[in-house]
């Protein structure tokens, strides 16, 4: 694979980050995942402005203008003939010596690289996916893409052991969202997800899906609900970059609806996915 490495395309074996990267020792960095289908980049001014958004929260520069990163996204999915999957973007504050004030002087490191991977025709969407709910002990800046993921990491390992797909974080009875994507339930024909604020982060994903829910005339609610509202849903699923929208069929013990993929959520996959195209 071409990778990208401040301001240099470079075979991935060639590509370097210093040991004194922020990144690297503090998780002091910013990510992206956009999405490629049929080699086209999906709402890339979206997680483009959502990056910006995290880098100013953190006090961290812009690596470069928005053009230029549209211009690496496509140089990199073209020099890897990418049709299918992702483009990753990290910022990181820099290299400096070990310190827990923000250095001076240090200059953001940015590296981009690609991964192919099947997105529309998963044939996970047709069963759907089971989650074990978990406490969410994160920071309280969710809404900042950062890149400590360790938590998400540890959640996705306790599902797996438990013989489910992933985990959704509850805080104060709550669900705030899954691992790595948000949370849905629908009941009675209502969509409901979790507002936005501090506890979440705001899905590029998660804006498009209730964008095409409410043009299709689907009602949708934006509040917290409870884990317990969840088990006893009509339907619940989840959504991001890179699961479009993804039914859940089983949440800990309870069989969500029917037990099987519901209409509500394999509709709106079907529109995310005809409307990205
Ligand atoms: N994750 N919530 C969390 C905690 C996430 O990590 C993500 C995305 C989302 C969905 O956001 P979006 O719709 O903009 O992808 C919600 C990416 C895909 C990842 O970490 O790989």
């Amino acid at each position: 694979r071409t990778v990208y490495v401040n301001g240099e395309y470079l075979p991935e074996t060639e590509a370097t980050v210093s040991i004194f990267d922020r990144g690297f020792l503090m998780a002091d960095g910013v990510y992206e995942v956009t999405t490629v289908l049929d080699g086209k980049l999906i709402d890339f001014d979206g997680h483009a402005k959502r990056l910006s958004r995290s880098l100013n929260e953190l006090e961290m520069k812009e690596p470069c203008t928005q053009d230029e990163l549209l211009e690496i996204h496509r140089k990199l999915v073209e020099a890897n003939n990418v049709t299918e999957g992702l483009v990753y973007l990290q910022v990181t504050r820099g290299a400096a010596d070990r310190d827990f004030a923000y250095p001076k002087d240090a200059e953001p490191t940015l590296v981009l690289f690609t991964q192919e991977k099947v997105l529309a025709q998963s044939p996970v969407a047709k069963t759907g996916i089971s989650v074990i709910s978990i406490p969410d002990i994160r920071w309280g800046r969710r809404d900042i893409k950062t890149v400590q993921l360790l938590y998400p990491s540890m959640g996705k390992m306790a599902a797996k052991a438990a013989g489910a797909d992933d985990a959704w974080m509850v805080e104060d009875g709550s669900v705030t969202e899954g691992t790595s994507n948000n949370a849905y339930i629908v009941k009675d024909g209502v969509i409901i997800t979790r507002n936005l604020s501090n506890d979440i982060l705001h899905g590029i994903t998660r804006a498009a899906v209730l964008r095409f829910a409410q043009e299709a005339q689907m009602q949708v609610e934006e509040r917290p609900f409870t884990i317990e509202e969840a088990k006893a849903a009509d339907e619940a699923f989840v959504t991001s970059a890179t699961t479009f929208v993804m039914p859940v069929v089983k949440i800990d013990d309870a069989a969500i609806g029917t037990g099987e993929v519901g209409p509500i959520a394999s509709r709106l996959r079907e529109i995310y996915i005809e409307e990205s195209r």
